[in-house]
């Protein structure tokens, strides 16, 4: 298992570019499912979690590579086998998006149920019920969801739960009901921008889909979809995360190949902060030279602040003059690295859902433990201002989702080590 080495203190500056977006990759390759010929995705990360949909969509019948150039050439094959196992679900909690694609295209889908996760329970009520209104009959086997239908139809449907909106949930609904009989609304869709870029794809191959982006996405029923060629977002959170990488090293970053529409509330947090964001010719500049403001960040669905830019704030918040206040409005147990930074000489007291953070002058080295993908950035983010040596252990999770994040941040001025064991 491979840890980061960090040693504190120094000043970044430079240029970083901005990788394709994760969680707008995952969805879009599962609906390759849907497609007949060959889709070409451009700007999809080389990431842990990319390979891991590759192998579930092999086992699937869906056939991808990676060209020289890095574009993902993807084709489904084989349309046997509709079986998403435990084995792989359990590694990989995206791998719920086959649901959809499956039953619309196969007319079956048996996935396995995802279990908790270290963020939360993460339950899948939602997309079981999106689907079933569309007429799919549901059974639990075996810890599998079994969803069937011959023919899906379209319909009128509400998608929100108790934390409001859901991002893979909507994706799984869209990509059923794009073959449907008729029209199907989905109301209290979520709007985030990997929703609008997998209707933009799907749209490409031939669906109708409008409403894309707002609460309301109408999708009128088609026949059939082609492959097509597609270029992924930019990952607004690796943008956010490298935001804050500038902001707590006092230091000065241009960020290319990233969307400031997408960032509206971070930017807006980070104003506040007192972190000077400003759009040039080529990217976003972020640079702080000056002392951090306290504020206050409640996470929401999109355009709301990022759940998962919370834990990363809260490092940067660590060092300010005063005390801010962070409220998880989405997954309410998100808070691992609450320990882990105290670890670093951060004062942070959670109460409930939300957790008080009494600014400190400064954070110390010290060995400490990732427990999931942002909360392993923020451990990496206080690395980076803390003075001495921090040891980040299980980086794996980290790896699932910043594409060479060492690399790219010793690019601009840091010193991190990964260090591989046997
Ligand atoms: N929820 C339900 N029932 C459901 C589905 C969700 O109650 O059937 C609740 C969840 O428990 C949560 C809220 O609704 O409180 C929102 O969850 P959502 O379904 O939107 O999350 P997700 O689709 O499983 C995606 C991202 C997450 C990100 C969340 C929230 C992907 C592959 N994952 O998860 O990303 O935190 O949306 O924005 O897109 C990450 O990249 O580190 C990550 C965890």
């Amino acid at each position: 298992m491979d840890h980061f080495e960090i040693s504190g203190g120094n000043r970044l500056r430079g240029k970083i570019a901005i990788s394709g977006s994760k969680n707008a990759a995952l969805p879009i390759m599962a609906a390759t499912i849907l497609c007949d010929g060959e889709t070409v995705l451009k700007n999809v990360p080389d990431l842990h979690d990319v390979r891991q949909m590759q192998t579930l969509l092999r086992q699937l019948g869906v056939k991808s590579e990676r060209a020289e150039n890095g574009d993902l050439h993807l084709r489904a094959e084989d349309e046997m086998n509709c079986h998403a196992p435990y084995e792989l679900v359990s590694k990989m909690r995206a791998s719920i998006c086959v649901l959809g694609p499956l039953l619309a295209k196969r007319k079956r889908a048996q996935v396995s149920m995802p279990g908790g996760c270290a963020i939360g329970d993460r339950p899948v009520n939602l997309h079981v019920q999106g689907l079933r209104d569309l007429g799919a009959d549901f059974d639990l086997v075996n810890g599998d969801m079994l969803l069937r239908a011959k023919k899906l139809k379209g319909r009128e449907l509400f998608l929100g739960g108790p934390f409001g909106s859901t991002v893979t949930g909507t994706a799984n609904i869209m990509m059923a009901a794009v073959f449907a009989e008729g029209r199907t609304v989905i109301e209290s869709a979520a709007c985030e921008p990997e929703v609008v870029d997998l209707a933009a794809y799907l749209n490409a191959c031939g669906a109708r889909i409008t409403g894309q982006g707002t609460p309301r996405i109408t999708i009128d029923g088609v026949a059939g979809l082609t492959g097509t060629e597609h270029c992924v977002i930019p990952d607004r959170i690796e943008a956010g995360t490298f935001m804050i990488a500038a902001a707590i090293t006092n230091g000065e970053l241009e960020l290319t190949n990233c969307r400031l529409d997408h960032l509206l509330a971070m930017v807006d947090r980070l104003r506040h902060i007192g972190v000077a964001v400003e759009r040039g010719d080529h990217g976003i500049t972020v640079s702080s030279a000056r002392r951090l403001e306290p504020v206050d960040v409640t996470t929401q669905p999109f355009p709301g602040f990022p759940t998962d830019l919370q834990a990363q704030t809260m490092t940067l918040l660590c060092l300010a003059d005063g005390n801010s206040i962070i409220t998880e409005k989405i997954y309410p147990d998100r808070f691992l690295h609450v320990a882990e930074l105290n670890r670093m000489g951060a004062h942070l007291r959670k109460e409930g859902p939300t957790v008080i953070v009494q600014g400190v002058k400064r954070l110390v080295g010290a060995p400490v433990m990732a427990s999931d993908l942002r909360a392993s950035a923020a451990l990496v983010l206080a690395g980076l201002i803390a003075k001495g040596t921090t040891k980040v252990q299980r980086v794996y999770h980290i790896d699932r989702g910043y594409e060479q994040i060492e690399k790219k941040l010793c690019g601009v001025g840091a010193e991190i080590r990964r260090i591989t064991e046997a």
